[in-house]
């Protein structure tokens, strides 16, 4: 293995900060390694949003469930999908051109996190560690209103980056072979796999919490996808120049 897989291969999240400050030139390293990531149609439908104000943070870090690193890490960004800036800068608003379709949408959702993704990478390679935040999208309404985001921007997820002050052990994985499938999609082997991850986790918990909790993945995911959460993405999606009409403007090869 080289020095890119091993820093690949013994990620972690992390939620514990050294009191360290995280200097401008890093962070701006950081960010330019992001901005490298690969981009659909080099659209770079993204921004990032620095949140240095400590009044802002703490409202964010309310938002996001109190999660006490969101006001205790040294960086917290707010990483966006924007198809905002591309129709400005093409001209064009929400009733001209075809900008703030769902296609796009997920463009930009997919260049937000790559490039973020990327900003994960390059943070731990420099000794700092990160956890993303999706929890900001708790009030993810509230959010667009605090950081003063125009139509066409949607915040995806927070980052906390910083020097860490933990080792928490590595969080196990899906076996490969039930993520990765030949040819076809391979709904038989799923179940056998997936017994077997929930014994590899139920033995990560056990030493995670201590003893204090046995639950396996199946557990976790079932009680994650029992309640509703988060159920005004659509309505903040539809009230934010996203979604057009797109029936209408189909072509008929994608009428089915
Ligand atoms: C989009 C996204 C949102 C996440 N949101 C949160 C969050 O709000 N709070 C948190 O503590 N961890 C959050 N995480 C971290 C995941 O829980 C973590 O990556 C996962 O459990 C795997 O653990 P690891 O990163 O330590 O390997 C998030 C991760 C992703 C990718």
């Amino acid at each position: 293995m080289n020095e890119t897989m091993n820093r690949l291969m013994s990620h972690r999240s992390i939620r514990k900060f050294t009191e360290k400050p995280v200097n401008r030139e890093t962070l701006e390293d950081i960010l330019r390694a992001a901005q490298m990531a690969s981009s659909s149609s080099n659209m770079q439908a993204y921004s990032v949003i620095n949140i240095t104000d400590p009044q802002k943070r703490r409202q964010l870090a309310h938002i996001a469930s109190d999660q006490s690193y969101v006001t205790e890490s040294p960086v917290f960004l707010v990483w966006c999908a924007d198809l905002q800036r591309l129709a400005a800068s093409c001209g064009f608003d929400a009733g001209s051109g075809y900008v703030g379709t769902t296609e796009n949408l997920v463009a930009a959702l997919v260049d937000a996190a790559l490039a973020a993704q990327n900003a994960v990478v390059a943070a731990e390679s420099l000794g700092l560690g990160a956890v993303y935040i999706g929890a900001i999208r708790n009030h993810i309404h509230a959010v667009a209103e605090l950081l003063e985001l125009p139509e066409l921007v949607m915040p995806v997820f927070g980052m906390c980056l910083g020097y860490p002050d933990q080792e928490p052990i590595l969080r196990p994985r899906l076996p490969l072979a039930a993520v990765l499938h030949e040819n076809r999609y391979d709904a038989d082997k799923i179940t056998d796999l997936v017994g077997e991850y929930d014994l590899t986790t139920e033995r990560y918990m056990v030493e995670r919490s201590g003893g204090k909790s046995k639950a396996n993945w199946t557990d976790s995911m079932k009680k994650k996808l029992s309640a509703p959460i988060r159920m005004d993405i659509a309505r903040f999606i539809g009230s934010r120049g996203f979604w057009r009409n797109e029936e209408k403007d189909m072509n008929p090869g994608e009428r089915q």
